[in-house]
């Protein structure tokens, strides 16, 4: 089963962060803000089925928007990210990423999950101006997302934000027939994005 999952949100929310602990459970301090599109491949095993997700990372700058826009196609798990500490990233999920994945987004019962990342800064209670976990929850519920507050960095609930997101694929009928449909999502997804299916 090959899984197409896809990371958006805002420039520093700590999309490649969740996706480099989720991947290889490692941390970097360092910010190195993604160019276009990266990409990571995970083996997950799931109510033992062995799973390949291939999870794709977008830059958040708006100048990469039309390039990232084009992977969208045949995601069948999309992350929603925030950071709980920068409400602009917060408010951008409703006015910018929904409506990208709107506009771009190919498969209509795709499962969605909300992260609000960096969580670990919040443990001696948040600052004000900060998102709220029921602002987060509220909004998840309202665009019929899942959702958890996660820290890339203290790896609290990544690899729980994963699989919850894998799980919904899994139970949804329509989703895992695409996956089965293999070599023409791995030729759509690695090659030129040409495939039926990415
Ligand atoms: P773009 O590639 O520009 O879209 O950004 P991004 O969303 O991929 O952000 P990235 O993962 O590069 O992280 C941005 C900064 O946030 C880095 O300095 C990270 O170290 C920091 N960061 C990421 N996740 C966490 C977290 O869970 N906790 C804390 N405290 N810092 C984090
Ligand atoms: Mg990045």
């Amino acid at each position: 089963f090959l899984f197409k999952l896809l990371l958006i949100g805002d420039s520093g929310v700590g999309k490649s962060c969740l996706l480099l602990r989720f991947a290889d459970d490692k941390w970097t301090d360092s910010y190195i803000s993604t160019i276009g599109v990266d990409f990571k491949l995970k083996y997950m095993d799931m109510a033992g089925k062995r799973l390949k997700l291939t999870v794709w990372d977008t830059a958040g700058q708006e100048r990469f928007r039309t390039l990232t826009s084009a992977y969208y196609r045949g995601a069948q798990g999309i992350v929603y990210v925030y950071d709980i500490t920068r409400r602009d990233t917060f408010e951008a999920l409703a006015e910018v990423w929904s409506k990208e994945v709107e506009m771009y987004s190919t498969v209509d019962e795709c499962v969605k999950i909300v992260i609000g990342n960096k969580v670990d800064k919040a443990k001696g209670g948040r600052e004000e101006g900060w998102v709220t976990r029921e602002e987060g929850e509220t909004f998840a519920r309202e665009s019929g997302s899942l959702f958890l507050e996660c820290s890339a960095k203290t790896k609290v609930s990544v690899r729980e934000a994963f699989e919850e997101l894998v799980k919904g694929v899994m139970e949804t009928p329509s989703l895992m027939e695409e996956t089965a449909n293999k070599d023409s999502v791995k030729l759509g997804g690695f090659r030129a994005q040409k495939g039926p299916c990415c």
